[in-house]
């Protein structure tokens, strides 16, 4: 089916999970969860030095890539419009979407910069590296594009809980779940749009259902040193392939929109329905694997005397 008639098929859908969400979100505001009593002037010349925070390397890198990730709002929010178009409720989602999605880059900053949990400079240095270079994920179609968020909200979401409880402070906690429920919703509508686009056209969407979750990358590919920070947020348990596995495939993929029960597909969308299935199935025993190989790793190294 081609996108547009999709789109236009699925814009009353996407009005009532827009007034759904309207009805559902709270009003928050960063102000009153940041905790400023905390914080001091810089004084000039100033160097961040490990020793002043309290956070391991893995928490920092979590922090890091997540508010790296917010700040890149700008180009999802060009992605999106582009591919759901600025008019009618899908236009009114975005708009919406992105006003939200900007107030946690600024209380997740806020946090950081008055706790000194991270290094400033190097922080402000990686925001104008990423926002300068605007390296964002860029599905190919808006079928796919529906996917990708669907997985990637629900991905964030996740992150951001996972890094709040391990940063070992009541006040962080609660301003990162308070963050991560914004991206449940954001996870939700997306979801429940997928869902809708399956009933219209089962065949198209099993072909990008596949293609996304094959391709998936969290948001935050064009980080400096993204790999080193990737490597230390699994090795954290915050987000790995057990994690994409077990809380995002298995639940939305498998269970919610029921990819293995859909009937009447084309011979390609059956096709890629294997493929999928298979890819899950693998991807679980590699996430296991090297969970396990972690806590082996971890079992091993010396103890503190
Ligand atoms: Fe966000
Ligand atoms: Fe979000």
């Amino acid at each position: 089916m081609p996108a547009d008639a999709l789109l236009d098929e699925l814009e009353p859908t996407a009005a009532q999970l827009l007034e759904r969400h309207l009805a559902q979100a709270r009003e928050w505001f960063p102000h009153e969860l940041v905790p400023y009593s905390r914080g001091r002037d810089f004084e000039p010349g100033y160097e961040w030095s490990p020793e002043e925070t309290w956070l391991p390397e893995e928490v920092r890198s979590s922090l890091f890539v997540n508010v790296l990730t917010e700040d890149t709002l700008p180009y999802y929010f060009r992605t999106i419009e582009a591919m759901f178009g600025r008019d009618s409720a899908w236009g009114e989602w975005s708009r919406r979407w992105t006003a939200e999605e900007g107030r946690h880059s600024i209380v997740i900053r806020d946090y950081l910069t008055v706790t000194r949990a991270i290094d400033p400079v190097a922080l402000e240095r990686a925001r104008m590296a990423q926002v300068g270079c605007g390296k964002v994920p860029q599905p190919p179609t808006p079928q796919e594009g529906l996917v990708y968020v669907s997985l990637q909200e629900l991905a964030t979401r996740i992150a951001h809980h996972n890094t709040g409880k391990l940063v070992d402070d009541p006040v962080g906690l609660a301003l990162m779940k308070r963050v991560a429920t914004d991206e449940n919703r954001h996870h939700l509508f997306y979801r429940d749009l997928v869902g809708a686009a399956l009933a219209v056209d089962p065949s198209g969407m099993v072909l990008a259902i596949e293609r996304q979750v094959r391709e998936f990358a969290m948001p935050g590919t064009g980080i400096v040193d993204f790999d080193r920070h990737a490597r230390a947020i699994a090795r954290a348990g915050i987000y790995d392939f057990q994690v994409h596995h077990d809380q995002i495939l298995v639940p939305v993929v498998l269970h919610h929109w029921g990819v293995e029960d859909l009937t009447g597909l084309s011979d390609a969308a059956e096709r890629a329905r294997d493929a999928l299935l298979t890819h899950i199935e693998r991807l679980g025993k590699a996430g296991r694997r090297l969970a396990r190989r972690r806590a082996e790793g971890a079992d091993r190294a010396p103890q503190p005397a």
